[in-house]
């Protein structure tokens, strides 16, 4: 069954993607495409309805991004955001003007409830404003629909052609009941009936990976965290043993999270699964080497020969399962901003492995849809709501050269910081926290003696995309008690400090 679709026009904006899932928040899928997408791809994918984001582009720049504009003679409705708005007022024959400052900020604005992008709105409400450049008259045809003392066409529609556009984001959640923007553009002008749903997803997916793959070999690489696992299982349930999964230890995982993953893997899916246990030949490759770049280079490397000499061991496969989600897709697809870090994802494609064909069944959904697709096929919550870890681990929280010794001072500091940030009910608002070893050593007194040891760094963030992101303000009772805790507990650690420095001008690991 092919699902109704919002194409989603992408002009650079940065809460695309945010667009796009609140489109399937309201049970309608949504795909991102470039701005200048081809008419004819357009009407192969028979959307219906589309929307223009906003971006940080002039419509008065020599470059500015642009669409067709046959766009507007589909018959299909659309709604512009911000730039989008500015964009279909230009190409319509409207006028848009340049303001001397940017407004930028929470606004109330005067709106026609007797739109049908207002349907059931009061007559003012909060959005988030956030522009220059400005709609000065309407394309004709065209009627205000919202407005505020500093931009009098703050909305705008043609009701005729279905053609609707706004200055302000409704995708944002300090837009007030911005998500019923959507929902009345989604089913009062574009007459959808919502038949998106992530359960039947899960259902489909299983049903057509059964189809495809039938009695053939798949492989899968599995790393721990959500997105392979869930794909991992998706295939599992479709195939059976036919699936092998390979999962090359080496060492560098939290405390216990090995065998927590062998223990939910195998025993509680029965899924045919071989786990490499490889933390020494990890370590001798990684003896000496301080260089935080260096260290991913080698992890990532020597990963792919572990896999590479299991996935020997097998023969030849038809299918390697990928856990590639939605945002990796749009990002590769658009062009991705300058590297800071090489982000080594361990579990990345080893293109050498004797494959036929790549299967990505979880290439068309955001993180938090992969989530509830895990939940849905039973895989434990804490599986599912993991924080983020990097591929090559526990190596690049250690500061310098990597050692046995300070592996395990590590996980058990770790270990305990992530056990009081539980304890505190702070894990779910948190969304990245762990404990960094340092290399620098300090004096202190442990009952009469004096020591030399161990500083531990702990560091806790608040992001939702990782690419930005605050430090977290954890209460002082917990920060002492985890203070108090790990060096009490864990020898050679006779300092925590905590890091107080946000994304940017840190990065949120300390290598
Ligand atoms: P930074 O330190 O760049 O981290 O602020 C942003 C996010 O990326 C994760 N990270 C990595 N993930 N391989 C990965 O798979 C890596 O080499 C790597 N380095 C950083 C980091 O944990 C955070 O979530």
């Amino acid at each position: 069954m092919k699902n109704e679709l919002i194409l989603i026009l992408d002009f650079g904006g940065q809460y695309n993607q945010l667009i796009a899932r609140r489109v399937r928040e309201c049970n309608v899928y949504s795909e991102v495409v470039p701005f200048d997408i081809s008419i004819e791809k357009i009407k192969e994918k028979n959307p219906k309805g589309i929307i223009f984001t906003g971006g940080p582009a002039s419509v008065f720049g020599k470059d500015s991004p642009k669409c067709n504009s046959k766009i507007f003679n589909l018959g299909i409705p659309i709604l512009g955001i911000c730039y989008g708005m500015q964009l279909m007022t230009v190409i319509l024959g409207g006028k848009v003007e340049k303001a001397t400052k940017r407004e930028y900020g929470v606004t109330n604005v005067k709106i026609d409830n007797n739109s049908l992008l207002f349907k059931d709105f009061n007559s003012t409400n909060n959005f988030l404003m956030s522009h220059t450049d400005f709609v000065e008259n309407l394309p004709s045809g065209f009627k205000t629909i919202s407005s505020t003392p500093s931009c009098p066409n703050s909305g705008m529609e043609n009701k005729d052609k279905n053609f609707y556009g706004i200055q302000f984001h409704p995708e944002v959640v300090h837009s007030e009941n911005g998500i019923n923007v959507i929902k009345n553009f989604l089913y009062e002008i574009c007459k959808c009936k919502g038949d998106w749903e992530v359960s039947s997803f899960a259902k489909e997916k299983i049903k057509s990976l059964k189809e495809k793959i039938g009695n053939k070999k798949a492989l899968c690489a599995l790393s721990g965290g959500v997105d392979s696992s869930v794909a991992a299982i998706l295939l599992h349930k479709a195939i059976g043993k036919n699936l092998t999964c390979i999962f090359v230890d080496h060492g560098l995982l939290r405390k216990n999270e090995g065998n927590e993953v062998e223990e939910v893997f195998k025993n509680q899916f029965d899924i045919n699964l071989i786990r490499v246990n490889c933390k020494d030949r990890f370590l001798q490759k990684l003896d000496g080497v301080i260089d935080p770049e260096k260290k991913r280079k080698i992890i990532g490397e020597e990963f792919i020969r572990v896999f590479e000499e299991e996935a020997k061991k097998i023969g030849t496969v038809d299918y390697l399962v990928q856990g590639t989600i939605y945002p990796d897709v749009i990002e590769s697809g658009l062009g991705k901003s300058s590297v800071i870090k090489s982000h080594h994802n361990v579990g990345g494609l080893p293109d050498y492995v004797d494959f036929k064909e790549i299967v990505e069944p979880l290439r068309d959904l955001f993180k938090d849809e992969v989530r509830k697709v895990g939940l849905e096929l039973g895989i434990p919550e804490n599986l599912v709501y993991r924080q983020p870890f990097p591929g090559p681990g526990l190596a690049i929280r250690i500061i310098g050269n990597i050692t046995e010794d300070k592996l395990n001072i590590l996980k058990e500091a770790d270990s305990i910081f992530r056990e009081e940030i539980a304890n505190a009910g702070l894990h779910k608002s948190i969304n990245q926290y762990f404990a960094v070893l340092t290399n620098l050593k300090s004096v202190g007194v442990m009952g009469d003696e004096r020591t030399y040891d161990y500083t531990i760094a702990l560091r806790a963030i608040e992001t939702t995309d990782f690419m930005t992101g605050v430090w977290s303000k954890i209460p002082y009772e917990v920060l002492e008690k985890v203070s108090s805790r790990i060096v009490n507990e864990v020898e050679h650690v006779n300092r925590v400090v905590y890091d107080i420095t946000s994304k940017p001008p840190a990065t949120i690991e300390w290598e």
